[in-house]
This record gives structure tokens, C-alpha cells and sequence, in this order.
């Protein structure tokens, strides 16, 4: 009887060990006309399904709440512990009948659309998140949004699931709830499933964690955010870049450009909701330039230019390798002993049509606030992990390259 029990018990920590290892995991997928990537969870007692535009950048999680009925949906009231840690402004009411998103008394939240640059008011309030295999994470603190400011999210989406450094993003209270370390991993597709996993194990499944190299992620000293408490550092994501290499050549530039100066000007940061890289100037020329003449050397014809990109290419001219078309590769060269972002062909080029091909960089002009966004294209098939107990991003580079892929890991 008593080896039965502890049986039992045993298997219960067992199951408890899995599951805290795996973390929550939900499916990621690429929207082809915007190159936003979104996932899907349900949330609230009617296990409404909700489609939500990923963002390394934005804060916390909102959605439109026009069809959305709950009985475990709640406020967070003004002046309550939960309203301080979600850092509410004031304090708003309604006048409608009550549902949710009209309440009164309720912690104010601004949540922020990037694409139509605006912010709204609305209040904060906390429901049950349930993933497909039916993990559960109550009392997740989100805000609604007005479906009137939905616009510029990919098709099918209503609402933003912000990654952000903050106390009540995404990440950090499904970690906290679940009992999980702050770590989170995004598997972005080109195509297919990929994944978004909280709290580990990026790819339980396969040896890929050997092929991951390591750089501390870094604090900018001045906020991003469109609202923020002057004093504040950003909560977003930047990664000490310390050159750039075309063909294994560094360019030639000068070092204040990817430092952070005291005004939070300058750096690398990663961005989910930029299509593509966009660079300062003064970096998209030269890089634009080594590249030209890297491809010329490797036989590759320039044809003419396509808004938005400088520099593009014949396609019947560049042969084709698991990792995309054979160009010229890119590396972000990153502190330490050998470490860098490798871009290869699928990550650097964009095919325009069948007989075109372009480098899939932007010109940020020469007065961008972060000198370097990594962009959306430049992260499809690479396997990113953010680990905010070390505070260091494991990263793959193209998962191709390695005859893998973010469906198959
Ligand atoms: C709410 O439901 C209506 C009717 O099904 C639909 O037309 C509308 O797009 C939905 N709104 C949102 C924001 O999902
Ligand atoms: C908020 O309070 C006002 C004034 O007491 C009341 O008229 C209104 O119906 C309330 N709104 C909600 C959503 O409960
Ligand atoms: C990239 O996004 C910008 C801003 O949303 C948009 O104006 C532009 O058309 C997109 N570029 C391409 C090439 O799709
Ligand atoms: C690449 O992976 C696929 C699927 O896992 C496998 O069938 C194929 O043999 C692999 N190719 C190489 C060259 O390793």
C-alpha cells in the first residue's frame, strides 16, 4: 500500500516535471501580406478563440472585445495592488451598459496600435487564458480595445500580445502564474506552424540547443515606449552589434552608430512588427555597396531598383541553396569570441517576381532613433530565445542552414 502511494506521488511529480520543463506553447503563424506573425490561445469562460499579432516591443496583451462575453472576465480596480504592477494611469468609467470593456472604477490601460500609431483609453482587466492543450493561466491581466483602432493588423487578428520587458507582458505573467523562469522562445515561420513557447523548452524535441550561440541582451537607458515616466529604460530588446561583415568583410563604419548614446539614440533592436531590417544611412549605404560588389563577384547581375529596395538582382543569375538563394552572406558581428548573426539568402532577400530578387533592407534615413531594426524577414526560420533570468538572447541564425525548420523542431 505504502509503495503505491509513493508511486503515485511519484508520477505526479513526474507529470508536474514535464509540463514545467515544456512550458506553454502556442502555435505561431506568418500573415504573407503583412509579414506580421500571430498566434492563437482562448480566453475567458466561453474559451473565446483570439488571434493575436505578436510584438517584441509593445507591452501587454490586448484585444477587441466587441463579441466577447465572460464570466470569469473581472476589472482591475483604480488604486489596486494589480493596477500599480500594470503601472494603470488614472482611473476610467462608462456609461454604457456593463460589459467587457465598459466598467467603472477601472484601471486606466493605453493600449497602442504601431501601425496606425495611435493610443487609446481603455481599462485593464483580468480573464483565463486556455492554450489548445487545455493549460490554463487565470487571472492574466490584458486590456480590450475599441475595434475601431484595429487597422494594419494582418486579417483574421484582433488584437496585439505584447513581449515587452514589462511586469505584465506576456511572457512574464504566464512564467509567473505557471510557476516558470522569465523565458521565453519564438520560432518564427516563412510558411506553416511555428512556435511561441513560455518558460522553456524551446525544442524539447531535437538536439537544437547545441547550435544556439549566446549575447546578452542590453539595456537602452531611455524608453521607447509611446507613454512612459521620463527616467524610464525601453522595454524593448537590443543586442550589442559591434560591426557588420558582408562576404566575411567588415564595413567600414563608424563605432557611435551602434553604441547607445545618454538620449537612448543609436544600438541594434529586434522587432517582430518591422517587415523588414531598416538601417541608418549611413550603414544601408555601405552595407548596399559590399553587397553589390560581393554578388558581382560571384556572378550575380544588378538589374533596376525596386521601391522600397536599392539593390536587386536578376534571379536567373543567383543559384539556389537549402538556405535560400546563393548570395553573399551577412553577419552581425557580436561581442565575444566568434559570435554573430549569420543572414543568409532566405533571411536577405526578398524575391519581388520571378525574374527579381532584392536585398531585404530598408533605408531608416539618416536620424532614425535605433540605428539597426532587426526586422520580421530577418527572423523567419530562426529560432530566437529570450532569457530574461540571465538576460541573454540564445539565438540559431537560419534554422535551414541546418536542414531544419521552425515547423519541424
Ligand atoms: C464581431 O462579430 C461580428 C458578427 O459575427 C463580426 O462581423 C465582427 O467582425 C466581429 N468583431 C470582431 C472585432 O471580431
Ligand atoms: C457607472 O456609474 C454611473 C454613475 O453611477 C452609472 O450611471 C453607470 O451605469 C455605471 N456604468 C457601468 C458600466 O456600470
Ligand atoms: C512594410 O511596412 C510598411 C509600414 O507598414 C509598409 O508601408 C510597406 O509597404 C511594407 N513594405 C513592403 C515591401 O511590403
Ligand atoms: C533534411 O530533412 C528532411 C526531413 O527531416 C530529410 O528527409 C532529408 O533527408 C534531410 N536532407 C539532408 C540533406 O540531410
Amino acid at each position: 500500500m505504502s509503495s503505491f502511494h509513493s508511486t503515485l506521488f511519484f508520477l505526479a511529480i513526474l507529470i508536474y516535471a514535464t509540463h514545467a520543463q515544456n512550458g506553454l506553447i502556442l502555435p505561431l503563424r506568418k500573415d504573407p501580406k503583412t509579414s506580421q506573425f500571430y498566434t492563437t490561445f482562448q480566453m475567458g469562460s466561453n474559451k473565446e478563440a483570439i488571434n493575436a499579432v505578436i510584438d517584441l516591443g509593445a507591452q501587454y496583451l490586448w484585444f477587441s472585445c466587441d463579441n466577447y462575453t465572460s464570466n470569469t472576465y473581472a476589472p482591475i480596480p483604480c488604486g489596486s495592488a494589480k493596477c500599480d504592477v500594470a503601472k494603470g494611469i488614472g482611473c476610467v468609467g462608462c456609461n454604457l451598459p456593463p460589459r467587457p470593456g465598459c466598467t467603472n472604477n477601472t484601471c486606466g490601460a493605453s493600449p497602442f496600435n504601431p501601425f496606425l500609431n495611435v493610443l487609446v483609453s481603455e481599462g485593464f482587466a483580468e480573464d483565463t487564458l486556455s492554450s489548445r492543450d487545455n493549460r490554463k493561466v487565470p487571472q492574466l491581466i490584458f486590456s480590450c480595445m475599441g475595434s475601431d483602432y484595429l487597422e494594419g493588423l494582418a486579417k483574421g487578428t484582433t488584437g496585439m500580445l505584447g513581449l515587452a520587458r514589462t511586469e505584465i507582458s506576456f511572457h512574464k505573467q504566464v512564467a509567473g502564474k505557471l510557476n516558470l523562469p522569465d523565458k521565453f522562445s519564438l520560432c518564427p515561420p516563412s510558411s506553416g506552424l511555428g512556435k511561441l513557447s513560455i518558460g522553456y523548452q524551446a525544442s524539447p524535441k531535437s538536439d537544437i540547443s547545441n547550435l544556439l550561440k549566446s549575447t546578452p541582451l542590453i539595456i537602452n537607458p531611455v524608453s521607447t515606449a509611446p507613454i512612459y515616466t521620463e527616467g524610464d529604460p525601453s522595454d524593448e530588446y537590443f543586442i550589442d552589434v559591434k560591426s557588420i561583415r558582408v562576404n566575411g568583410e567588415a564595413l567600414s563604419l563608424k563605432n557611435s552608430y551602434f553604441t547607445i548614446d545618454k538620449n537612448g539614440v543609436g544600438g541594434t533592436k529586434i522587432s517582430t512588427i518591422q517587415n523588414y531590417t531598416a538601417l541608418h544611412s549611413s550603414i544601408y549605404k555601405p552595407l548596399t555597396r559590399a553587397f553589390d560588389k560581393a554578388a558581382s563577384d560571384m556572378k550575380i547581375r544588378s538589374v533596376a531598383a525596386v521601391e522600397p529596395f536599392r539593390a536587386c538582382y536578376s534571379s536567373d543569375s543567383i543559384s539556389k541553396t537549402r538556405a535560400g538563394p546563393d548570395v553573399p552572406t551577412i553577419d552581425l558581428v557580436l561581442p565575444g569570441n566568434d559570435i554573430y548573426w549569420r543572414i543568409s539568402g532566405a533571411n536577405s532577400m526578398v524575391e519581388i517576381d520571378r525574374k527579381t530578387m532584392c536585398l531585404a533592407f530598408v533605408d531608416a534615413g539618416s536620424r532614425p532613433r535605433t540605428s539597426i531594426v532587426i526586422g520580421a524577414h530577418q527572423l523567419e526560420e530562426n529560432l530566437l530565445e529570450f532569457d530574461l533570468v540571465s538576460s541573454q538572447l540564445k539565438f540559431s541564425s537560419s534554422l535551414l542552414v541546418q536542414n531544419k525548420s521552425c515547423s519541424r523542431i
